[in-house]
């Protein structure tokens, strides 16, 4: 039975008697050839410390909660085998740059905020059509990349555009930035045929709190687990934009 040793990041704001955070290490025993990041902190609940905390919900790569930073990389706990990282020593922290809630729980209330504010969703101002809404197979491959977007928060917590504003939606400051995830999530919307919600949308990500602060560092792309590339969606906004503003088009 193979053993692989976990370093966790650990730390409770809220504990009085230990508000610091600090590293903890445990032995994993696992058997065959597998085991998930996650599968290893279910270990460390289960068979050292159940106060352990971690967000999982799908297991399988598609729900994003277990985004987490694994060996200096933004990995989904549930997607990477240990076995893969070639390593004996596994370190997980909980996403930089985020608040934390406790041990690898950041909190993502921010984060949802700004995708929320968007308009992620499907804006339609023609009468509801009798029958779907046909897209040919060039209109669909155009939502490919965005669609696959898992809301896992990574490109936000990697952004340093997003580390240099601390003021959030909800401030009355205007210093923030939307941040990757949520103009991709514009994106596409914005490149999706059936959308009619351009006019709307448009006031919402081009300023300089949407497309204007992203800087192209590309740290989103390198951090993203789903190999998305939010920086090519940001500059089709930013192209799109001066578009319409020769052409006062609305889409
Ligand atoms: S673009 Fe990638 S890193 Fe960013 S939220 Fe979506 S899946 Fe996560
Ligand atoms: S648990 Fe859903 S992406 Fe990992």
């Amino acid at each position: 039975m193979p053993d692989i040793k976990f370093r966790v990041k650990r730390q409770d704001p809220g504990d009085n008697n230990n508000p610091e955070a600090h590293w903890e290490e445990y032995t994993v025993h696992y058997e065959g050839e597998n085991l998930t990041v996650l599968e290893g902190l279910f270990y460390i609940q289960e068979k050292f410390d159940g106060s352990l905390s971690f967000r999982f919900c799908c297991r399988a790569s598609v729900c994003g909660s277990c985004a987490m930073y694994i060996n200096g990389a933004y990995r989904l706990a549930c997607q990477t085998n240990v076995k893969h990282l070639d390593t004996d020593l596994i370190t997980v922290a909980p996403m930089p740059h985020l608040p934390l809630v406790k041990d690898l729980v950041v909190n993502m209330d921010e984060f949802f905020a700004k995708y929320e504010y968007v308009m992620p969703w499907l804006v339609r101002h023609s009468p509801d059509p009798e029958k779907e809404i046909i897209q040919s197979p060039k209109e669909r491959k155009k939502i490919d990349m965005p669609v696959d977007c898992i809301l896992c928060g990574s490109c936000y917590s990697s952004c340093p555009s997003v580390w240099s504003l601390g003021a959030s939606l909800g401030s009355k400051s205007e210093e923030y930035y939307l941040g990757p995830a949520a103009l991709l999530k514009a994106y596409r919307f914005e490149v999706d045929s059936r959308d009619e919600g351009g006019k709307e949308r448009i006031a919402r990500w081009n300023n300089e709190r949407g497309i204007y602060r992203c800087h192209t560092i590309m740290n989103c792309v390198e951090a993203c687990p789903k190999e998305l590339n939010p920086t090519e969606g940001i500059q089709w906004l930013k192209r799109a934009a001066v578009r319409r503003k020769l052409f006062r088009k609305a889409k």
